[in-house]
C-alpha cells in the first residue's frame, strides 16, 4: 500500500457517504446481545491508582480553548497530579447515570459517536515526578495506569516520528489508539471517519487542559505506524494508534530507542464475536507511513487555499476579549459538558456566536498544520436563530473574522434534513458544518491527509462544544448526508467534501435524565440515537 495512491482515500470516502437512500435502505441492526465492552481490560495487570483530588488550574475555559499551547523556553514537566487531570478531563468518566433496571452508564469527558468510546489512551514517558519511566495504559473504569513496559521508551517514538522536535523533547507523550469493533458494531465501515472525530474531541480537551496547566503540547499524526503499534503491543487487526500528543518540554532529548519486546498481553474480549469491516482496515493500511524518511517528508507545508473574494453581504464578528469573557474554569466546563439531546428554539446572541467561532478557531498545534494557525477545514453555517443576524447560510471568513451571507432564508427544515433527518440541527440556533477541499490535502499528504482532516474537524468540534458550554449554551456533534450538504452550500462549496457537523444553541432540558421510568428510553436514545435508521433497534 502506498500513502500517495490516493484512490484509496477517495474510494473509502465515497463508499461511506450517507445519503437518504443509503440510510433508508440499510439493513444493519444493532445486535444488543453482542454489544461490545466499552473498556479495554488487562485482567492480569495491577493498576497504579491515579490521584483523585488534584488542585484546580483556575484558568477560564474560553482562554484554555483559544490558547495554543506552544513551545516552552524552559523545562516544563507534568507531575502525577497534572497527568491525572489530563487523563480525567480528556478520556475519563465524568458522569454516571443509573437507568431503570439498575444498569449504570459511564459518560466521559469528551463526546463520542454513539457513546461507544472506541479510543484508548496510552502514555510513553520518562521519569515524571510521581511516576517512573514506562509505557502505560490508562484504565478508564478504575482510573488507574497499567504498566506495559518499564523504562524510558521515548526514543522509539522519536525514531518513529523521524525526530519530530516536539516528541524528541517531550517528557510525556499521550498516544491515542482506536478500536475498530467498538465503534463498527453500530457504525460499520464509517467508523474510520469516526476515529478522527472521536479522537478529535478528546484531543480538544487535552489541548485545553495543557494550556490551563501551562504545558506545551503538539498533536503529531506523522509516525511509522508499525513501530508505534508494536510499542503499545496492539493487535493491529483490531486496534491502531491514530494520533499522539507531545506534552511538556525538556532540554534533554529522549534517550536512544530501547528494544521493544512483544508482550502478548491478555485482554478481555469485547464481544462474543466481532464483525470485520475490511474497508476500515484497508483505509488504515493505505494511510500508513512506513519509514522515518517518509514521515519527515510528510509533515508540515500544509496546502493553503486562497479564500475567494466575498460576493455576499458581510457581517463583522465582534467577539469578547479576554477581560470580558465568562470566567467559568476549564475543569468546571469540561465536567458539565454533555451533548444536548434537545435544543430550545431560542436565539443566542451574535456576540456569543462570534466569541465561539473566534475562540474555537485560533489554531491547533499540529505537525500537519504549518505554518501555525493554518486550518484544513472551512466552516459553513446555517443560522436559524441568532439575534442581529438574518437567518440563512453563511461562510465563516476566519482570517477576517466575519460571516459572508451565501443565501438568506429560514433553513431549519433543511438543517434537520442535512443532519440525517434529526431535529437537533433544525432546532439549534446554528448548525456549523465543516467542509474541506480534499484534493489539495490528499495531493500533499496522501491518504494520511484523510486522517488529518477528520481529526482536525473533531478537534474544532470539540472546541465548539467547550466554547458553547463555557457560555452556558448547549452543543452536539452530528452526522450528515454528505452530498446534500455540499449541494446546499454550493456554488460556494462546489468541489469540497462534508467532514463533520456541530449544532449549537440553548438546551431545552426537556428529558428527565434520572426519572426512573424514562431511564430505559433515554438509554435507548443514547445508544440507539438514530431513530431515522429503520430496523436499527432490536
Ligand atoms: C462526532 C460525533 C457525532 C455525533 N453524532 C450524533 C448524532 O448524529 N445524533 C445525536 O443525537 N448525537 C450525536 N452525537 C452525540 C453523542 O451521541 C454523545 O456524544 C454521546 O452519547 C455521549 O454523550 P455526551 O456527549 O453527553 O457525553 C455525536 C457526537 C460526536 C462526538
Amino acid at each position: 500500500m502506498n500513502n500517495h495512491d490516493v484512490d484509496a482515500a477517495w474510494q473509502y470516502h465515497n463508499s461511506t457517504k450517507h445519503s437518504s437512500q443509503s440510510v433508508h435502505s440499510s439493513r444493519h441492526y444493532l445486535d444488543w446481545r453482542n454489544e461490545p465492552l466499552l473498556f479495554k481490560i488487562y485482567p492480569k495487570l495491577d493498576a497504579i491508582p491515579l490521584p483523585r483530588r488534584v488542585p484546580q488550574t483556575g484558568i477560564a475555559a474560553l482562554s484554555a480553548i483559544s490558547t495554543i499551547p506552544g513551545e516552552a523556553e524552559s523545562a516544563s514537566v507534568p507531575d502525577l497530579n497534572a497527568l491525572a487531570l489530563l487523563l480525567h478531563l480528556s478520556g475519563g468518566v465524568t458522569k454516571q447515570k443509573r437507568f431503570a433496571g439498575g444498569e449504570t452508564f459511564f459518560f466521559r469527558a469528551a463526546a463520542c459517536t454513539g457513546a461507544l468510546y472506541e479510543f484508548e489512551l496510552y502514555l510513553v514517558c520518562g521519569n515524571l515526578p510521581g511516576l517512573d519511566a514506562g509505557v502505560y495504559h490508562f484504565g478508564v473504569k478504575d482510573f488507574g495506569l497499567r504498566r506495559l513496559h518499564q523504562g524510558d521508551f521515548r526514543g522509539v517514538l522519536a525514531d518513529a516520528t523521524g525526530n519530530e522536535p516536539a516528541i524528541v523533547h517531550a517528557p510525556l507523550v499521550m498516544v491515542c489508539a482506536g478500536t475498530y469493533w467498538r465503534n463498527a458494531w453500530k457504525y460499520q465501515a464509517r467508523t474510520y471517519r469516526h476515529f478522527g472525530w472521536d479522537n478529535g474531541t478528546i484531543v480538544a480537551n487535552l489541548l485545553a487542559m495543557c494550556a490551563a496547566l501551562h504545558l506545551p503540547a503538539k498533536v503529531v499524526m506523522g509516525f511509522v505506524d508499525d513501530e508505534v503499534n508494536r510499542l503499545l503491543d496492539l493487535d493491529t487487526q483490531r486496534e491502531v494508534a491514530f494520533s499522539m500528543i507531545a506534552v511538556g518540554w525538556t532540554p534533554e532529548p529522549a534517550p536512544p530507542a530501547s528494544e521493544v519486546q512483544p508482550l502478548g498481553l491478555e485482554t478481555v474480549p469485547l464481544s462474543r464475536k466481532e464483525v470485520d469491516y475490511p474497508a476500515i482496515r484497508e483505509m488504515h493500511a493505505a494511510s500508513s507511513l512506513v519509514s522515518a524518511d517518509e514521515v519527515r517528508t510528510w509533515r508540515g507545508r500544509t496546502p493553503v487555499k486562497p479564500v475567494p473574494a466575498a460576493s455576499g453581504r458581510i457581517a463583522r464578528l465582534e467577539p469578547l476579549g479576554d477581560r470580558e469573557i465568562r470566567l467559568d474554569g476549564a475543569e468546571q466546563v469540561i465536567l458539565r459538558r454533555g451533548s444536548t439531546r434537545q435544543f430550545a428554539r431560542e436565539p443566542i446572541t451574535l456576540q456569543q456566536l462570534a466569541t465561539l467561532l473566534d475562540r474555537a478557531t485560533r489554531g491547533v498545534p499540529a505537525d500537519f498544520l504549518d505554518p501555525a494557525g493554518t486550518q484544513l477545514n472551512d466552516l459553513y453555517l446555517i443560522v436559524n436563530a441568532v439575534e442581529g443576524l438574518s437567518p440563512g447560510a453563511y461562510f465563516f471568513r476566519r482570517e477576517e473574522g466575519s460571516l459572508e451571507l451565501l443565501k438568506e432564508g429560514d433553513f431549519r427544515e433543511q438543517a434537520s434534513y442535512l443532519g440525517l433527518e434529526q431535529e437537533l440541527p433544525g432546532d439549534a440556533s446554528v448548525a456549523v458544518f465543516f467542509l474541506a477541499d480534499l484534493r489539495p490535502i490528499l495531493e500533499r499528504f496522501g491518504n494520511r491527509g484523510y486522517r488529518a482532516v477528520q481529526l482536525e474537524a473533531g478537534i474544532l468540534g470539540g472546541k465548539l462544544y467547550l466554547g458553547a458550554y463555557a457560555q452556558h449554551l448547549g452543543a452536539t456533534g452530528l452526522t450528515f448526508f454528505d452530498d446534500d450538504v455540499i449541494n446546499f452550500f454550493s456554488p460556494h462549496a462546489a468541489g469540497k467534501s462534508a467532514i463533520f457537523l456541530t449544532a449549537v444553541g440553548k438546551s431545552a432540558r426537556r428529558i428527565a435524565f434520572l426519572s426512573p421510568n424514562r431511564g430505559t428510553a433515554l438509554r435507548q436514545k443514547v445508544r440507539c440515537k438514530w431513530s431515522w435508521m429503520p430496523g436499527t433497534e432490536s
